[in-house]
């Protein structure tokens, strides 16, 4: 049986302008597909072209500067460059939801964890009668201790690893088809890193989502993916199955980056400088 899928990408191209200046090629020749329910890695060094992909997905990128062009660019069989302001706020919650490193850019200091979650889910999930129900299950299903209590907290009163959980579960109260974790860990803690990690891995198991995990770090990127597509320089470099790419890695790119894998932990991932001229 054919399925189709949920992300459906061609040609996919990104340039900012700047004022006085020529335009930058961000992303160039971008294709690739994601089945409902598989999950995807997205890995390569900084200003490889990784947030600018994932944010276009959603038309979050502000335009302009920045302009977006493909072939195909289609979620869950929808045309996201031909939809309204009105359709694109729809999809950005019932189809794809972010999670971002900084909790300060998706949590708001002003207002409490029930506010917050309580908005998205009016908008994308009318349906839902009891919402204070309904946010105190999904804080627990991200881990949440005493979530009834966390409820009327204000993002500071939490930890960093808890306001990446309320973050998830914010994320996650729409039950988006899609979910995009852009380096969700690497402000974090070595052990809240891989709680965060472990957690991600078992949400996509039990609601059966998809997600793409944004990452320096191949070390985290095995137990929760099926595939890898590897960014450099604004193009794809390799893709393939994560075990395959993690084992027998083909462009030079890839094999760098493996070569310098920082152990899960590593409070800052950063990659030692590559050489490009080799490449
Ligand atoms: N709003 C913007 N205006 C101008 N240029 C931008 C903008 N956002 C991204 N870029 C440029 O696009 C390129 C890709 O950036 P992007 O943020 O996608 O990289 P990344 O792979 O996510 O890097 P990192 O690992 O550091 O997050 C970079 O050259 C960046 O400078
Ligand atoms: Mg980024």
């Amino acid at each position: 049986m054919e399925t189709a899928p949920l992300l459906h990408i061609r040609d996919l191209e990104i340039e900012f302008r700047r004022y006085g200046a020529e335009p930058t090629k961000a992303v160039q020749q971008l294709s690739l597909d994601l089945m409902p329910g598989e999950s995807m890695a997205i890995v390569g060094e900084s200003g490889s072209g990784k947030s600018a992909t994932a944010l276009a997905l959603a038309r979050l990128l502000p335009e302009p500067p920045a302009t977006v062009r493909a072939t195909k660019l289609e979620l869950h069989g929808k045309d996201i460059l031909r939809l309204s302001p009105a359709e694109l706020r729809q999809v950005r919650g019932k189809d794809i939801a972010y999670v971002f490193q900084e909790p300060s850019t998706s949590l708001n200091p002003v207002l409490t964890v029930r506010t917050q979650m309580a908005e998205s889910l009016q908008l994308h999930r009318p349906d839902v009668k009891d919402i204070d129900a309904e946010i105190i299950t999904w804080l627990d299903k991200v881990g949440i201790v005493d979530p009834a209590k966390r409820l009327r907290a204000y993002p500071h009163e939490l930890s960093g690893g808890m306001q990446q959980r309320v973050m998830i579960a914010m994320a996650l109260c729409t039950q988006p088809r899609l979910l995009i974790a852009d380096e969700p860990t690497t402000a974090l803690d070595v052990t809240i890193q891989k709680q965060i990690i472990d957690l991600l891995a078992q949400l996509r198991r039990d609601l059966g989502m998809s997600i793409i995990l944004i990452t320096h770090n191949f070390g985290i990127i095995r137990d929760i993916v099926d595939k890898v597509v590897v960014m450099f320089r604004g193009k794809v470099v390799e893709t393939g199955p994560v075990d395959e790419v993690l084992k027998n890695p083909q462009h030079p790119y890839t094999q760098a980056l493996l070569a310098c894998v920082p152990r899960m932990g590593a409070k800052k991932a950063r990659l030692p400088a590559i050489d490009h001229a080799t490449l």
